[in-house]
Formats: C-alpha cells, structure tokens, sequence
C-alpha cells in the first residue's frame, strides 16, 4: 500500500487519517470540500500529533507522521490511491455522491469504504459500477485510541475486499467483527436506540443528564454515559445518524426535539465548547 485515501476531515476522517500516517508507512491524502475545512482537518491532525508529542513520541517520529499528509480539495487527487475511506457527514445522497465520483477516479479493483455509522452499504455500492469493491468499515472515536472496526458486507461485496478490509483494519492494529449490510449494523442500532431512550427521559424530566450518566456508568457498568457519548460523538452527527435510523427502522429512533434545538443553538458537543455538558474549550 503506498497511497491511502481519506474524503472528509473532520472528527472521524481527521482520526482515520492519523491512525494511517502512525501505523502504515505510506501517504495520506485527505481531501476537504474548501480551503478552510482543508485548514481545519489539518489543525485536528496536528492536535493529534502534538499530543503525542507531549507524551513523549520523539520528534523523528512525529515529524514522519506529518510528511506523510498531503491535503487537497480536489477528488482527483486519489487517482494514484491504493485504497479510499469516505467519512464525510452522514447521508444517504451525500455519500452515493462521493462514492460515484471515487468509483471514476480510482481504478478497480481498488478499495472503497465507508466510515458510515449505519446506512446501506448496498445503497452506497449501488452508485458505482463496481459495487464488488466498496466495504464499510465503521470506526469508532477516538479513532486512535478505540479498537473496534465494524466491518459491513454490502449484497454486493466480495469475499477478496471483505479479506482486504480486514487485513487493512489489522495494520492498523484494530479489531474487527463482521456485519452483513442492516440499518445501523450491530453496535449502532443499540448505542442509538439507548441513546434515543436517554434523551427521551431527559425531555421528560425523568432524571438530569448527570444522574442518568451517573445511573448508567454506576448502574451498567458503562465507562461513560449517554450525554457523555452524544458530546463525544458531536449532536450533530448524532442527530444525522438518529434521522437516517429513524428513515429505516421507525420510532424507536425518532430524532429528539431537543437535539435539534442544541444543533440550531450551536450546542455540538466537546467540538464547539457546549453540549449536553459545558467544556473549557472546543476539543
Ligand atoms: N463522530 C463519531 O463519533 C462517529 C463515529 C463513527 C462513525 N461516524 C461516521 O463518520 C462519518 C463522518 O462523521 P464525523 O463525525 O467525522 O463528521 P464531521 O461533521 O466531524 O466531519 C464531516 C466532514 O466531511 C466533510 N465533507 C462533506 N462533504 C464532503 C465531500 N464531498 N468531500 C470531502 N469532505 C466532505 C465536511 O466538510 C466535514 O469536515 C459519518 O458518516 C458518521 O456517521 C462518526
């Protein structure tokens, strides 16, 4: 592999791509819609690096991270790829948009996957003229530190890109489990559906944010708690994945008037400084 791909650059593409420049000795290109979500991908990966740098990493090797990153608006810069992950924002038309323009760009058999926290891989793969070869590999965040990649067989998919997504996912020393192509795959369909409870019992003044946090860490045993989760996650994509689960599989996903509020107020979670919790500044 000597040319790895990345189309988004915010929080999860941001992460998959330092997650490739630390772990493979090969090129990231990561492309951006514009200048400033160009610059603002870079910052994100540069924050990366510099916390590892702060703990320690020698410059050496940070400084190889870094090389390893070129940065571009243009799609057309993925012609040479070896292999593309597409993680931009959660949606249906958006993503068989991208995958489309990747499918002309980047020869097959070559990899295409999907960061996708639940929609269709057959949906997505149906925008191409080879579906063969477009996979989701769902990731988690952070990226860097969370070992789980859910890897999604779309109708299409064949058994050499199921064995190319994993032997990737291994390089990067991540796990995977293997999930056939269903609304919201495995680990999305129940986080969201606790997730959606959650808020529910928040609109309905059944308990603060911080005890049902507190319940379900104390109670559950979980390291963090929902509102903790959402603010990870940023309400905003939260709120994208809730619509597109609520579009397939009904009620139980319903998106909650209360996150849209929080998204129209600018309320996004850690990024912007404010979510369900306030932070010191956006992270
Ligand atoms: N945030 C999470 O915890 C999480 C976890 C797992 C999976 N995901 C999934 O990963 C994907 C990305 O989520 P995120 O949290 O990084 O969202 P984000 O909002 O942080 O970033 C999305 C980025 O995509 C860029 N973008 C939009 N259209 C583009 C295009 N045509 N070409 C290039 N870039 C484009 C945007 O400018 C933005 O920077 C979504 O499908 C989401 O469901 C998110």
């Amino acid at each position: 592999m000597r040319t790895v791909g990345v189309v988004g650059g915010g929080l999860m593409g941001a992460g998959i791509a330092f997650s490739v420049a630390t772990k493979m000795d090969c090129k990231v290109v990561l492309r951006e819609v514009s200048a400033n979500a160009v610059s603002a991908a870079k910052q994100r990966f540069d924050g990366m690096v510099q916390r590892a740098a702060k703990k320690g990493t020698p410059a050496e090797l940070t400084d190889k991270w870094v090389s390893r990153m070129q940065y571009t608006t243009e799609l057309d810069a993925f012609s040479q790829a070896d292999m593309v992950v597409e993680a931009v924002f959660e949606n249906l038309e958006l993503k068989r948009k991208v995958f489309a323009d990747l499918d002309r760009i980047v020869p097959a058999p070559k990899l295409l996957c999907s960061n996708t926290s639940g929609i269709s891989i057959s949906m997505i793969g149906g925008a191409t003229q080879h579906p063969e070869r477009v996979i989701g590999t769902h990731f988690f965040n952070p990226v860097s530190v969370m070992k789980l990649v859910e890897i999604v067989t779309g109708l299409a998919t064949s058994q050499e890109t199921i064995a190319a997504a994993r032997s990737f996912c291994e390089q990067l020393g991540k796990e995977t489990i293997l999930v056939r192509d269903f609304p919201g795959f495995v680990v999305t369909r129940i986080g969201q559906a606790m997730m959606a409870e959650a808020v529910r019992c928040l609109e309905q003044g059944v308990a603060s944010a911080e005890d049902i946090d507190r319940g379900m860490r104390l109670g559950y045993n979980y390291p963090i708690g929902p509102f903790e989760l959402i603010d990870l996650i940023g309400v905003d994509t939260e709120l994208r994945v809730m619509q597109s689960m609520f579009e397939e599989m009904g009620e139980t996903f319903r998106p909650s008037p209360l996150m849209k509020s929080m998204v129209a107020a600018g309320h996004l979670g850690r990024k912007s400084g404010r979510g369900f919790y306030e932070y010191k500044k956006a992270e």
